[in-house]
């Protein structure tokens, strides 16, 4: 049986010139679902940030299973899929030439990412779209197309940091919920 995922974070500080965004967070995170509220500026896309590797706490460590995910380095990074808050697209590529970019940055061998590319597509709904320049897409298509490129590597973690800013209250209810609602 696989290891039950753990991701915790110990004694997390950062501090900017001006601001303490983190003073000493401390959790453990189990697999699930979790959603982080707090008003602006509370620290959450600090959080994330440091939980994605793209940036570093001041003090204290975030651990995977145990294991310091800045250490893990590389490792840690092909188990996380990341959408940032400010999140943009490249206007001229298409959705499926930005999965493709993404993907190879990534370094998702290219038969699997030929393969994954129309399921994440899909699973955001933009199948119908996949070859049209992103700079004709609606601002909540956009966002779908950052989390498309979040989940290409089939993520054990997936952190995606404000994904309904811009997307209608249709879009808003994921997928599987439709679903069941049909
Ligand atoms: N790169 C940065 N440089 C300086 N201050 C920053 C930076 N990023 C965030 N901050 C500050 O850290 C605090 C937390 O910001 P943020 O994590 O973006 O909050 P949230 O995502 O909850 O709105 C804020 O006071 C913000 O101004
Ligand atoms: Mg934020």
């Amino acid at each position: 049986m696989e290891l039950e995922i753990e991701l915790q974070a110990e004694h997390l500080c950062k501090s900017y010139q001006k601001s303490e965004a983190l003073k000493d967070v401390n959790f453990k995170l189990k697999q699930g679902v979790y959603g982080l509220l707090g008003e602006n500026g509370a620290g959450k896309s600090t959080l994330m940030r440091i939980l994605s590797t793209v940036d570093f706490p001041s003090s204290g460590s975030v651990l995977y299973q145990g294991k310091n995910i800045t250490q893990m380095d590389e490792d840690y990074r092909t188990l996380i899929g990341y959408m940032p808050q400010d999140y943009s697209v490249y206007p001229g590529f298409t959705a499926t030439d930005f999965l493709n970019y993404m993907g190879t940055l990534k370094g998702i061998p290219a038969d699997r990412l030929k393969a994954k590319i129309p399921e994440a597509l899909e699973f955001v709904n933009l199948s119908d779209v996949a070859n049209k320049k992103v700079r004709t897409f609606s601002g909540g298509m956009k966002r779908r197309v950052g989390i498309a490129q979040a989940i290409l590597n089939d993520p054990k973690i997936l952190i995606l940091d404000e994904p309904t800013a811009g997307l209608d209250p249709k879009e808003r209810i994921p997928k599987r919920a439709m679903r069941i609602r049909k």
